[in-house]
């Protein structure tokens, strides 16, 4: 079935992956998900470091602000208190004590390997005693990368609140459409996929002499790439410091990668932990779970210690919240001298962390719970990135998701997939910090040894690489076979996303980046969006996809609680644009602007204010890089098909056929697809012909979202390649004709022309 061939590419590519990667079969079952996986979400992966969060920094300058602008006596005295302490904290970190000798080998070597357990102070530390040693005194910065966009501005938070600044000041943090740094800043957390865009602007990264590069052993794309350029660049750059931090695995082959560099290990303290298997294998883990944390939570005693949840992703994660929270409640409604009405738990807070949190929310989690147990149910961020004091009981549900290619269909997805050995060690190691402890692995004991990876497979092995190839090309790196790397990605990746970018019309038949494919490569977008915005310049429609682009580049824009599910789908519909969902986004963006961008607007009309605001930001700073660039920013005014037919542009490689009823078939590859329940064009009636997608949501049914009608013939101007290269209709007349015949003949003449783009794809 064609579900089966999504799920497999994982299996698939296997004899692409590394050697002594052991083969892995799901036997678990695959849990209910909702929306599990999503195509062309590059952006929103919880591992990217180019995605989007939100804005507001963690703990913002709590001590600073308080220090320097007292309210009262006692608010200093507590603040004054906890700035000791704060350092008192520091001074007892593991790196602290290797200060002096860390600051040594960074001065005698170039390239520094420095492995630590989590939570010695390799993050934290590290960037403050390279200031504390002068390393900003003439005016450079030190960088600090790291794979996610969380953890790059909790770090950056807590850095300064240890450094007692407010953040943006010395320290401050960027990720993609949000900087929060000032000329002032001498610390800068970034997620490594700024630094890697930075090199578009400055090849020799002048601007800094020291970049560390943190949880290297993450292995995210950005990572990877950077080692590379890194490794071109340092012979040229003699004055800059690369110092690579890494939990154990992975170390020695990034010594050897840059030719032997010394490795410092500091020097930590670890308990021991007990390891506790699943007897039987688990069928739903969310379940397995609940079961397993109210157990722990009600036969320890409080004092004993928290918990810490390993989980998938946000459904699963807020799935496990709630499901926890009802069963304490139930149990604690059925036991004598309870109000059985008590809706509130008072012995146990129960936290989520994921990337789309709002940063004040995640924060939580670092709080003290006085008197009550912390559960913290988190993604794998909280394996290596996130240290959260006090956990003595880890439950780890042995599985994560992560961003899965399939070059044969071109397909990207976020799957869920069983985790490795590494990772399954990493996660019960945090119930060791700071005492002995327990870890519950809800898998068995067989599955950890015969169907887990030893270590997880590189980014770079399992994604799209469109956008990386794109943006080397632009950085002058020509053939990537040849580029310096840890492990090369899989040679059929390399060539889908060439072909890709040709398609596209961003690489000539040379392979050399043509003038669309520079100005693509200048946007931090990924290529069908910075595509669209491109050529609704040259349409005389940018004014409205500049708005669109910024509306696809948030998350969920419409609000949808549970309790008023159908007084929500009502509002929702009031802003519906029955051909197009992108256009109903440009709606809703334009109502909010006529209603002054109010809150309470949106609230009374159900959607999401905070996206709406990012969205706006957004669009502020894609619009200032257009005008640098002289990319004309014009409206259509009432004009929309001119829009539709840009959208077209950008996404005619997403493109479906109707075949029935809500029925579609994806024109490439002959998926079967469904228009999502939510989308603007149920409120039509008929189902268009032919639409084109901006994502595709694998669930027991596929689902495609953010959907558009087109016209078919846009369709061949625009994909001449995907739809018959041979026959391009320019001619009204000829339009019904086509179309007529295409209703046979289109899949077969797709395939047709597919196989000549791909004897095409030879000449690149
Ligand atoms: O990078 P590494 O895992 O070696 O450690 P780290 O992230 O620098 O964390 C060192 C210590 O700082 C942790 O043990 C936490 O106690 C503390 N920390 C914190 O309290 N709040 C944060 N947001 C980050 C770290
Ligand atoms: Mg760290």
């Amino acid at each position: 079935s064609s579900t089966k061939r999504l799920i497999d590419p994982i299996r698939n590519a296997e004899s692409e992956f590394s050697s002594n990667a052991k083969k892995g079969s799901t036997t678990v079952a695959m849990r209910r998900s909702k929306e599990v996986q999503k195509t062309k979400m590059q952006e929103t992966s919880e591992l990217s470091g180019t995605a989007i969060g939100e804005i507001m920094g963690i703990k913002e300058g709590q001590v600073s602000s308080n220090i320097q602008k007292p309210i009262n006596q006692n608010q200093e005295h507590a603040t004054a208190a906890s700035f000791a302490e704060i350092q008192r904290m520091r001074k007892s970190l593991p790196a602290y004590k290797v200060r002096s000798e860390l600051l040594q080998i960074i001065r005698d070597h170039q390239v520094v390997i420095i492995i630590g357990e989590t939570g010695s102070g390799k993050t934290t530390q590290l960037a403050q005693f390279l200031k504390e040693d002068g390393y900003c005194n003439d005016g450079h910065l030190i960088g600090c990368t790291q794979p996610r966009r969380v953890a790059a501005m909790s770090v950056a938070t807590r850095v300064a609140l240890e450094v007692g600044v407010e953040i943006g000041d010395e320290v401050g943090y960027s990720i993609r459409f949000e900087d929060k740094t000032s000329w002032r800043t001498k610390i800068k957390f970034m997620t490594d996929g700024i630094l890697l865009r930075e090199f578009v602007t400055s090849k020799m990264l002048e601007k800094y002499n020291c970049i560390i590069m943190d949880e290297a052993h993450e292995r995210s794309l950005s990572t990877d790439i950077l080692f590379g350029i890194f490794k071109n660049l340092l012979s040229s750059r003699k004055d800059l410091k690369l110092i690579v931090t890494s939990a154990t695995m992975n170390a020695n082959r990034f010594s050897q990668f840059f030719g032997g560099a010394p490795m410092f290990t500091i020097p930590g303290r670890t308990h021991p932990v007990q390891i506790v298997f699943s007897r039987q294998p688990v069928s739903d883990y969310v379940e397995s779970t609940i079961l397993q944390a109210s157990k722990l939570h009600l036969s320890n005693p409080i004092e004993s210690g928290d918990i810490l949840i390993f989980m998938t992703g946000q459904e699963d994660i807020e799935a496990t919240c709630e499901g926890l929270k009802e069963r304490l409640i139930d149990i604690n409604s059925k036991k004598k001298n309870r109000n059985s009405a008590d809706s509130e738990l008072s012995d146990i807070e129960i936290l989520p962390i994921y990337s789309a949190l709002p940063a004040d929310v995640q924060n939580k989690v670092f709080e003290p719970t006085p008197n009550k147990r912390k559960v913290v149910v988190a993604t794998n961020i909280a394996e290596t990135s996130l240290t959260i004091d006090g956990i003595k009981f880890v439950i780890d549900c042995g599985y994560v998701k992560l961003k899965v290619y399939n070059p044969q269909i071109g397909l990207d997805s976020l799957q869920i997939v069983p985790i490795s050995m590494a990772s399954a060690n990493q996660r019960s190691g945090r119930a060791g910090r700071t005492g002995p402890g327990v870890a519950y692995r809800l898998f068995t004991e067989d599955s950890y040894f015969d169907d887990m990876y030893v270590q997880t497979i590189p980014e770079i092995q399992r994604t799209n690489l469109s956008n990386t190839i794109l943006l080397l090309r632009h950085l002058g790196v020509r053939d990537l076979m040849a580029f310096p790397l840890i492990d090369p990605p899989p040679e059929q990746s390399i060539i889908s996303s060439l072909f890709d970018l040709w398609t596209v019309g961003a690489l000539d038949n040379f392979g050399a980046l043509t003038k669309l494919g520079i100005q693509m490569a200048s946007f931090p977008l990924q290529p069908s969006l910075s595509k669209m915005l491109l050529i609704a310049s040259q349409s005389g429609c940018s004014e409205e996809m500049l708005t669109i682009v910024s509306m696809l580049s948030v998350p969920q824009v419409f609000y949808r609680p549970r309790e008023r599910e159908e007084e929500s789908d009502q509002a929702r519909t009031r802003f519906f644009v029955p051909e197009s969902d992108h256009l109903t986004l440009l709606n809703v963006y334009a109502q909010w602007k006529a209603n002054s961008y109010s809150a309470g607007w949106c609230k009374r009309n159900f959607l999401q204010y905070k996206s709406l605001q990012r969205a706006k930001s957004i669009r502020v700073q894609l619009s200032a890089l257009m005008q640098k660039k002289s990319i004309s920013i014009v409206s259509s005014g009432t004009d929309w098909d001119v829009i539709r037919k840009c959208i077209c542009s950008g996404s005619a490689d997403q493109a479906a056929r109707l075949s029935g009823l809500n029925k579609y078939v994806q024109l490439r590859n002959g998926l079967e697809l469904r228009v999502h329940p939510a989308s603007a064009l149920f409120g039509a009636g008929d189902l268009p012909s032919y639409v084109v997608y901006h994502e595709m949501l694998l669930t027991s049914n596929e689902y495609i979202n953010v959907v558009t009608a087109v016209d078919p013939l846009w369709l061949m101007n625009y994909g001449v390649v995907y739809y018959n290269a041979s026959r391009r209709v320019d001619e009204e007349e000829d339009v019904g004709l086509y179309a007529a015949e295409s209703k046979q003949h289109l899949k077969d003449e797709v395939d047709v022309s597919i196989e000549q783009a791909m004897m095409k794809k030879e000449l690149i």
